[in-house]
């Protein structure tokens, strides 16, 4: 696509590839599939639609855990590689991230530290991330809440978060449907 979409491809290679293969198939298909909606973003924000897609998991990286919350962690990882400020913190808040960092009390932090942008392109990248499973596989959105439900437990804080965040995660992804299809997105 773009030397940026490039740039962020390999990065994420790097990264994930050889240490979290399963990972590194998840991270594929959400940037294949936000390629795939970006016509439900302006023009200019479609290169960084699909890097915030290479990246948004990165933060799992073994290299990069610092706190253990990805979202956080990548998006200080990209701030200190001086990569592009608004794709570090689109990673940092990607998919409700903001409800995950109050379950680990990291709410403080995530928002000093980074801007939360409410846009078509954190509602796509939320979209590309909740309609692709841990193989990469198609899933509706509800399904794959269920399964991450299911993968983490029913006494983990991802899955608490993952209750929580549910009709805004849902709420993002009709957005992007939306869109997609042309219809005025209904008030947020
Ligand atoms: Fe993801």
């Amino acid at each position: 696509m773009s030397a940026l979409t490039d740039t962020a491809r390999d990065i994420a290679r790097g990264k994930l590839e050889a240490v979290l293969p399963r990972r590194w198939s998840h991270v594929q298909a959400v940037a294949a599939k936000a390629r795939s909606v970006a016509a439900a973003v302006p023009d200019e924000d479609r290169d960084v639609l699909v890097a915030a897609a290479w990246l948004h998991d990165v933060g799992y990286s073994p290299d990069l855990v610092d706190t253990g919350f990805h979202s956080l962690d990548g998006g200080r990882w990209l701030r200190r590689q001086r990569f592009d400020d608004r794709i570090a913190a689109l990673v940092a808040h990607h998919s409700c991230a903001w409800l995950e960092a109050e379950e680990r009390g990291l709410d403080a932090a995530l928002a000093d530290e980074f801007p939360r942008e409410e846009s078509a392109v954190a509602d796509a990248l939320c979209f590309s991330d909740m309609t692709t499973g841990p193989d990469g596989q198609d899933f509706e959105v509800l399904e794959r809440l269920a399964e991450i439900r299911s993968r983490y437990g029913p006494d983990h804080l991802v899955t608490r978060f993952i209750i929580r965040a549910e009709p805004a995660m849902v709420a993002a992804v009709q957005r992007t449907q939306s869109r997609l299809s042309g219809r005025v997105p209904q008030p947020m």
